[in-house]
């Protein structure tokens, strides 16, 4: 199991009034655990307020960088995405853990033509895989729609700005800005017609290798009907979820009893005692057991485990397929007990 490393902050670059890209510096000695793919992301944990919080941040460079750099929006309530844009400081070190995540573009040295559909920091992973994208391979397009509310809530503005310059005639933005109306831009929310507009109209002669969606669920929704109505096969849709809020969500109470549970974290065996209706995470933090975490909110992939004995069951789950599901993984900050017994293995992922 991964674990945690001190990092140091080598950077912090203002992206627009509530947001701002942190790059860490990657000692010589952790190149290899911080390698990453683009698309991945990475947690970062802090105390804040005598609290600790683990939050999960996409990644914006490019995996031929030295440094990683995420970018963080400042979300309403607190948290660590307001430690982050209004005290962090360059030298400040954090507790971070090496990148993971499922919504990866696989590098490779052959021409791909991809299409994304962003809104907000959903742009994020999508900036890592449109510099992989386009520096792999001279015949390579990326075609991006991006929505905001204004340009001064356009998350990595600039840099897109320059990959436009870099990369004319292979890098194509449309963004979609839906409180201003701007030069340059679409007027409104990313809609049917928006991607129908910049995917089927202005790049009716590209064939897409793939499509990778980021932002709220909505938006994912959205899109992923219109490219499915377009008959895009669904194995060429990737997408990844991103909430808008750091709260996390109430989860209905649907059990009654108690459960004996054993869990198996980085070789070791832990037992302890639950109520069905409880979350297996919580259960497991409880008793400062150290699993593998981050958003606690069913959108990344760091909780999964693998039930070996007995059954839980998932309030929600948008990441393991059916396969996965069948195999006997499960997000554990979304399933609870149903069974008198259960047994998790964290490490056999
Ligand atoms: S902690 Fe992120 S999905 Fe469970």
């Amino acid at each position: 199991m991964a674990h945690f490393h001190p990092l140091t902050v080598k950077q912090i670059k203002s992206l627009t009034p509530s947001s701002v890209a942190i790059t860490f510096s990657i000692p010589k000695d952790l190149l290899q655990t911080f390698y990453f793919v683009p698309g991945q992301y990475i947690t970062i944990k802090k105390e804040v307020k005598g609290k600790e919080l683990r939050r999960a941040y996409s990644i914006s460079s490019s995996p031929k960088s030295d440094s990683i750099t995420i970018g963080v929006k400042k979300i309403d309530g607190g948290g660590f995405s307001d430690y982050a844009n209004t005290k962090l400081k360059e030298g400040d070190i954090l507790e971070v853990m090496p990148p993971e995540g499922r919504f990866v573009f696989n590098t490779s040295s052959s021409a791909k033509n991809i299409a994304a559909i962003a809104a907000g920091s959903g742009i994020t992973p999508i900036m890592s895989i449109a510099k992989t994208v386009l520096d792999s391979n001279a015949d390579s397009k990326f075609v991006l729609v991006y929505g905001n509310k204004s340009y001064k809530e356009t998350m990595f503005y600039t840099d897109l700005m320059k990959l436009q310059l870099e990369y004319a005639n292979r890098f194509f933005v449309y963004f979609t800005n839906s409180q201003t109306k701007e030069e340059n831009s679409l007027f409104g929310r990313i809609d049917v017609s928006t991607i129908n507009y910049a995917l089927k109209n202005k790049h009716k002669d590209v064939s897409f290798d793939g499509y990778y969606l980021c932002g709220p669920e909505s938006l994912i929704t959205l899109a992923s009907n219109t490219l499915e109505e377009n008959d895009v096969p669904k194995d060429k849709i990737h997408f990844e979820l991103f909430t808008t809020t750091e709260i996390k969500e109430e989860l209905p109470v649907t059990a009654n009893g108690k459960t004996q549970i054993s869990v198996v974290v980085d070789d070791e065996e832990f037992s302890l005692s639950m109520d069905k209706s409880e979350i297996v995470l919580d259960a497991v933090l409880k008793e400062n057991i150290d699993a593998p975490y981050s958003c606690q909110g069913g959108v990344c992939s760091s909780c999964i485990a693998r039930v070996t004995e007995g059954k839980a069951e998932m309030v929600k789950n948008q990441i393991l397929t059916d396969g996965e599901i069948e195999e006997g993984l499960i997000l554990t900050c979304q399933a609870h007990p149903t069974t008198p017994t259960l047994k998790i293995d964290f490490d056999d992922v």
